[in-house]
């Protein structure tokens, strides 16, 4: 059994480190990823199994595959990362795994391995929030950057702005009341022919189309920064189905055109609302959607002309992956915090 004392040695063992390495292993929804960072900023490895193919079959994730697919690749990926990063387990001197928000089962699949890797190689267990994960890709990316800073979070599964304080330091400024700007990419996607995940294929076809096609309307929410696409996906989805109905066939890229500009819209409408009035001059983009050519182009046009500090993580590394995680972990052990084995995945885990 691993005990108090025996995290407690480890972790002042590491404190004197000049490098520290920790190896991540990511498993929260539909990638099998694992990654070897060194002091939180350094990728030396970053593999990750997509198992896009699994799932599209069936148009969205099918939680029990994901599980079993994610058994089957753990190791797998695990002894990849530690191969590109030219590694033995032993030459690392912690691990982390993300333990929430996510799937049950593919959580569950990840924290039991990591655990089993920290009991048998007596390393250190750091437990990371995805969500935090995908906030912390900004500094693999940007390396001079520090907190304070506001961020926008927008993946399959959330939609958030939050005021980065410090490190493990959050304050949430506004979320979405619906469905997350991922999702809501997704179910267009879905009108539109295209098959999982559906926001980057509609991103491409957006490219050709005219955004001035379709006027959809700019959705309304609670607070001054939350977000909400249900009303928006709801217009843009009744008129599909009416030209299907007439029986006009759909101009799918200018239809993607105008979805996409009415998400970002909304999106740089609320994160500039959000920076203004935090008084902070740094804004970052985090999760899946940040990968958006039209976000990423929009944003930074509004931060030229506002004079604010943009950082975008490279796009390999706004969709999920494991260097985000280990990243997180750094700051997180810098911080004392180790998860002992009875660490359990928290499929609700929030941020704030
Ligand atoms: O962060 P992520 O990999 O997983 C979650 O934590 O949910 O985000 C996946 C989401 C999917 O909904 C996907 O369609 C969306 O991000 N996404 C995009 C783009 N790339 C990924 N949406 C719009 N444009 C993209 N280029
Ligand atoms: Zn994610």
């Amino acid at each position: 059994m691993q005990t108090q004392h025996d995290r407690q040695t480890m972790l002042e063992a590491l404190q004197d480190k000049a490098s520290l390495r920790i190896l991540a292993l990511e498993s929260s929804c539909d990638e099998t990823a694992a990654a070897v960072v060194e002091n939180g900023r350094r990728v030396l490895s970053n593999v990750i199994f997509s198992q896009v193919d699994l799932h599209a079959l069936y148009g969205g994730v099918v939680p029990e595959i994901a599980s079993r697919a994610h058994v089957d690749a753990c190791d797998r990926v695990v002894d990849q990362a530690l191969k590109e990063a030219g590694m033995a387990l032993e030459d690392v001197d912690a691990l982390a795994v993300t333990y929430g928000p996510g799937l049950v089962g593919a959580l569950l699949t990840g924290v039991s391995c990591m655990k089993g890797l920290s009991y048998a190689a007596k390393r250190p267990l750091i437990p990371v929030n995805h969500i935090e994960g995908h906030v912390s890709a900004n500094f693999l990316t940007t390396q001079d950057l520090e907190p304070p800073f506001v961020c926008l979070v927008v993946s399959g599964g959330h939609s958030h702005l939050v005021r980065v304080n410090d490190y493990g330091d959050y304050t949430l400024l506004g979320q979405t009341v619906d469905d997350a700007a991922g999702e809501a990419f997704d179910k267009a996607a879905r009108v539109l022919g295209l098959t999982y995940p559906g926001g980057p294929q509609l991103s491409r076809l957006a490219q050709g189309g005219d955004d001035a096609y379709l006027s959809l309307p700019h959705p309304h929410a609670d607070g001054p920064y939350d977000f909400s696409f249900s009303g928006l996906k709801t217009a843009f989805l009744n008129a599909c189905h009416k030209m299907e109905q007439k029986g006009q066939p759909l101009p799918r890229a200018d239809l993607a055109a105008s979805f996409e500009r009415a998400v970002v819209d909304t999106l740089c409408e609320r994160s500039l609302a959000a920076l203004e009035d935090s008084g902070l001059k740094t804004l970052c983009l985090a999760g899946g959607v940040s990968a958006n050519r039209r976000l990423r182009q929009r944003m930074s046009e509004h931060a030229k002309r506002r004079r604010f500090r943009l950082c975008m993580p490279e796009v390999g590394l706004c969709t999920d992956n494991a260097a985000m995680i280990a990243c997180a972990a750094y700051y997180r052990l810098r911080r004392g915090a180790l998860a002992d084995l009875t660490l359990n995945a928290r499929p609700a885990l929030r941020l704030v």
